[in-house]
């Protein structure tokens, strides 16, 4: 039995099944712009559209949804043509928006943050600027995507103490003036993060503080930073043990397949990573049992696809001896490797959907490690 989650102007949320062993779920979000069915993987487009890939292509792939970035946009085209013709000019590319503050932080080691915001010297002009809480949502708002996300304090996941704690406290200040500052409500979702590193206290007060937010969805930020991974997962069940099962849970920064499988069992929804793009331009492509760095002289004379079974263009078309010579040379490998790792991530999640609506999702879990770990002897 469908069950009606979450209905926000922007957003609603249909749980179509609940796994009887974990907290996966199967949903279906219905956005302005986009019907999405989760778990769902968010590739991510920094500049418009995937490194390597022009939108046809993901159209083909039937990727529903992908992340912009608010800074690099925020730069070019820049707020005005963005006012002017945000939703024209990125018609197919944008769902999804991540709020600003991580890129610098991440990108810039010179970012200086204070309760005012962000504050960054341009590595295109050199000039100062400061993307505040309201910059970040005036912004999105002309951007136009479909779920938009507040300006995070975000501090590496190994960051711990008085400002691990302050980050938190400032996240839900942000939140605040995030929240106040947005125009768009009716056809934009923005989503609060709960931060919080890796103190299971901070993170509990965190996500306790953001439900009392009337909001249409939650992600959870500040990890996936090289941390333990038993810590990692951890600080996902926390977090997700406390925000409410009616509305979309979105996993920031996460895109290896063992993790989207443990986070989906976890009650994860959305994800999103560089790493399946950001790999096949190193020439490494994404199968069941791990990866294949085409580069290597292995596949010099190897006729087969990537992957037999998938279904992808790149792999009803080219043989991984071809790619290999490829991979070393030409920049349209990148490409051709792109179209298999977006298909390999999508096809991962929809074959999670499907076994959580067929109530097999243990049995999927148990196959998928199989697969990756093959026991020996
Ligand atoms: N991307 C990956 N992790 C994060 C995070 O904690 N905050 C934001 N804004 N983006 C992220
Ligand atoms: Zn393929």
């Amino acid at each position: 039995m469908a069950t009606q989650g979450s209905i926000n102007h922007a957003l609603s949320m249909t749980i179509l099944a609940e796994c009887s062993t974990s907290k996966a779920r199967a949903s279906v979000v219905r956005l302005p712009h986009a019907l999405v069915d989760t778990p769902v993987f968010m590739p991510v487009g920094t500049q418009g559209t995937l490194k390597g890939l022009v939108p046809d292509q993901l159209r083909e792939l039937d990727c529903r949804i992908m992340l912009g970035n608010t800074y690099h946009l925020g730069h070019r085209p820049g707020p005005d043509l963005l006012e002017k013709a945000g939703r024209q000019l990125f018609s197919y590319c944008f769902s999804f928006q991540d709020s600003g503050g991580f890129q610098m932080v991440s990108l810039l080691e010179l970012a200086e943050i204070t309760e005012e915001g962000v504050k960054f010297r341009s590595p295109h002009d050199g000039s100062e600027m400061l993307l505040t809480p309201e910059k970040s949502i005036e912004i999105q708002n002309s951007i136009g995507a479909d779920i938009i996300m507040q300006l995070d304090d975000v501090v590496h996941s190994s960051v711990s103490g008085p400002r691990l704690e302050e980050a938190m406290y400032r996240t839900i200040r942000w939140l605040d003036r995030c929240i106040k500052a947005h125009q768009r409500p009716k056809d934009q979702c923005l989503f609060p993060i709960v931060q919080g590193g890796l103190d299971a206290e901070l993170r509990t007060k965190c996500a306790h503080e953001l439900i009392k937010r009337d909001v249409g969805g939650y992600a959870i930020g500040g990890l996936s930073g090289g941390e333990e991974k038993a810590e990692f997962w951890r600080m996902v069940k926390i977090s997700t043990d406390l925000l409410p099962k009616e509305k979309p849970r979105y996993l920031m920064g996460v895109g290896f397949a063992v993790d989207l499988v443990v986070c989906v069992a976890l009650g994860c929804d959305m994800f999103d990573c560089v790493f399946p793009t950001r790999t096949a331009r190193f020439g490494c492509a994404l199968v069941k049992t791990g990866q294949l760095n085409l580069k290597s002289k292995t596949f010099a004379k190897d006729f087969r696809p990537i992957d037999s079974e998938c279904h992808c263009s790149t792999c009803q078309t080219y043989t991984r001896a071809y790619l290999h010579t490829l991979a070393n040379t030409e920049p349209a490998a990148c490409n051709i490797i792109t179209v298999h790792n977006v298909a390999y991530q999508l096809e991962l999640m929809r074959s999670m959907h499907q076994s959580i609506l067929q109530d097999k999702f243990p049995n999927f879990v148990q196959q998928f490690f199989l697969t990756l770990f093959p026991q020996k002897g």
